[in-house]
């Protein structure tokens, strides 16, 4: 596609995008790289500060998330270079080497760097921490690791029983648990081996369905002993190990690359691929979803990097139809419901989207987030206690749209706006830098403004 051809309009005005479809004839189209995967970058910072041993990480997300866990980590005594480039050096302080903070820890928005290291802190003997994070994250239920950990001997404070941040943390010894998780969360399932690290004995976590196993693998690399029994869901920890610093390569997140497959398959005449993705299985939850949809998304280059699977997928567009979905698929694409329903929103017929009720505690209610901004767009869709019910096919109007301060609510709802009529104005849209600072960017690339074919210098 010329870069002259000017396909789509996109202002980026502090917190508000506009954004309008491609003119007539136009379509989108492009090679693009996303960037690293959000999951495994907080598990790189963390375990590289943990081990012993400097550890490379490439292609981290420079993210708003890491870059809380990263400050959180150097509160405490990790050196961690500046994240000004995607090749970062860590430099461990070994298993139980961290340092009492001077200040209170803020973790920011991120669910992730909040719970993951509710673990590391509740194992270190001696030290007293305090965590806070954003409205958002202030908000949003923190028992369902507090309480595994206080099973544990963790002591931990904070308002409502210690079940929301501000929390107060005083580290001591813990002793090994089988915990039998009520719900499929790959943050409480890593909090709690992050904790059964510094135990005596074993720890075990056991899911109600698999959950993403980034931690798993990651552990296992810097040599922690790990046993995962036949169907996966049972994971256990073997206290004391060992762990030294690694070199980590950060597969591009499939949770961006989301947005951009969906552009491809909703905008009559679209091709794009987008290279590099981690396509680890428990990720790619939404891949089955698309092709249920009929969409023609194929995978090339498979391969196998640093113990992750990564590929580069080719989406061409096509009519979609509607699917339903629910049980264990749902935490193998629990971040990707919100494009989901964009996709769903243009497909023929009725697509159902149950057993997500986790949608509601993340960063916003992300089915009522959708559900009222696609239906002011013109969409039909009707939210249920756990999910969605989207009637396909209506003609979608671009109007001022609300993103609640919700990177993935705000990136969803510009996909949406591709395929709408006239121009759709999202509020608080700078919120994609949690997860995706270069998004707008790869919008004008793949739209056709100032494209560029070197598409690794998106990050
Ligand atoms: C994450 C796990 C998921 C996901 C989040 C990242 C992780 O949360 O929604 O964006 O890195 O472990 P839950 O574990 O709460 O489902």
């Amino acid at each position: 596609m010329p870069s002259s051809i000017v396909a789509a309009q996109l202002l980026q005005n502090g917190e508000i995008w506009a954004v309008t479809p491609p003119a007539t004839g136009v379509s989108l189209g492009g090679r693009v790289s996303v960037p690293g995967d959000k999951s495994i970058s907080h598990r790189a910072l963390m375990l590289g500060a943990i081990a012993s041993g400097e550890t490379e990480i490439r292609g981290l997300l420079l993210g708003e998330d890491p870059r809380s866990t990263a400050a959180c980590l150097q509160a405490m005594g990790a050196e961690i270079s500046p994240l000004n480039s995607d090749r970062v050096r860590v430099s461990g302080v070994g298993e139980v080497g961290l340092r009492e903070p001077g200040d209170v820890l803020n973790a920011g928005n991120s669910g992730t760097t909040l719970r993951l290291m509710l673990g590391l802190l509740a194992s270190q003997a001696g030290c007293f921490f305090a965590v806070t994070g954003d409205a958002s994250l202030r908000s949003r239920p923190m028992s369902r690791v507090v309480q595994p950990l206080q099973q544990m001997g963790a002591q931990i404070w904070g308002r409502n029983g210690a079940s929301v941040a501000p929390l107060a943390v005083s580290g001591r010894s813990l002793q090994g648990i089988e915990y039998h998780s009520p719900i499929a969360s790959a943050q409480v399932k890593s909090c709690i081996l992050l904790a059964g690290l510094r135990t005596q004995g074993k720890t075990t976590v056991v899911e109600p369905a698999l959950s993403r196993d980034h931690s798993e693998r990651m552990l296992r690399a810097f040599g922690a002993e790990i046993e995962v029994d036949g169907d996966r869901r049972s994971v256990t920890v073997t206290g004391g190990s060992r762990l030294t610093g690694q070199t980590v390569v950060v597969p591009g997140d499939i949770s961006s690359a989301a947005f951009w497959l969906v552009a491809g398959a909703i905008v009559p005449g679209a091709e794009i691929v987008v290279e590099n993705v981690g396509v680890n299985p428990t990720r790619t939850g939404i891949l089955e979803a698309l092709e249920m949809m009929d969409a023609d998304i194929s995978r090339e280059k498979e391969r196998e990097v640093a113990g992750e699977p990564v590929a580069d997928l080719r989406v061409r567009s096509r009519v979609l139809k509607a699917c339903t979905i629910g049980g264990d698929v749902i935490p193998r694409l629990i971040d990707e419901v919100p494009i989901l329903a964009v996709a769903a929103a243009f497909a023929s017929g009725t697509t159902t989207i149950r057993d997500a009720a986790e949608l509601r505690v993340k960063e916003s209610d992300r089915l009522a987030a959708m559900a009222t901004q696609l239906n002011k767009m013109g969409a039909r869709v009707t939210e249920l206690p756990d999910g969605l019910e989207i009637v396909g096919g209506a003609d979608l109007k671009g109007t001022e749209v609300e993103s609640y301060g919700d990177h993935r609510i705000a990136m969803s709802l510009a996909i949406a706006a591709l395929r709408s009529s006239g121009t759709t104005y999202i509020q608080q849209a700078e919120a994609a830098s949690i997860s995706y600072p270069g998004f707008v960017k790869t919008l004008r690339q793949v739209c056709g403004e100032g494209t560029t074919d070197n598409a690794t210098t998106d990050k």
